[in-house]
């Protein structure tokens, strides 16, 4: 049984994760794992990352390394969801009741509350973290700085080498 875990101890397991991983896929999958793990509100963890920048393609999200329930949101084009407005325009979106925001693409009947965090790569944005909670209004101050954190460790680890 986990037990619940401070927002401090987490940051520093990532760290610890950020030497140890052999690859920028495998510090997120990692990453997602400890988070679902240690905190407990955290239901659903995982990356989208963005494809299509090049080329005549729409950029999308794409479904990355996650943990939880499979979502039927494994592509998601940029002016859809939650998702699609964090990357769109690169800010943190959080939503405490997500059955209030029309821009909601549900993953999980169970989910209450959200919280999205794009990734950047040298100043443009990448990809992002997303979180779910079956808990309503579950991302507090902390858990922005946290997952902020978590998010800005990915970018800085892709910006070494790809994935
Ligand atoms: N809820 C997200 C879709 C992804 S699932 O939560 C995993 C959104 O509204 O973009």
């Amino acid at each position: 049984m986990p037990t619940p875990s401070s927002s401090g101890s987490v940051r520093k397991e990532v760290e610890t994760l950020l030497k140890t991983a052999k690859s920028a896929q495998e510090f997120m999958s990692e990453m997602a794992r400890v988070l679902h793990v240690r905190m407990l509100k955290y239901n659903w963890v995982g990356f989208y990352m963005l494809e299509g920048q090049t080329g005549g393609q729409p950029p999308v999200l794409v479904l990355g390394p996650f943990e939880g329930a499979m979502t039927p949101h494994t592509r998601i084009p940029l002016h859809q969801g939650i998702c699609g407005a964090a990357a769109s325009t690169g800010k943190t979106v959080i939503v405490d009741d997500v059955s209030k925001d029309p821009r909601y693409l549900a993953c999980s009947l169970e989910t209450k509350s959200e919280i999205v965090v794009p990734v950047f790569v040298r100043g443009k944005v990448v990809g992002e973290l997303d979180i779910d909670s079956h808990f309503p209004a579950a991302f507090a101050q902390e858990d922005r700085e946290l997952v902020e954190h978590c998010a800005g460790l990915v970018g800085k680890r892709l910006e070494q080498a790809p994935a």
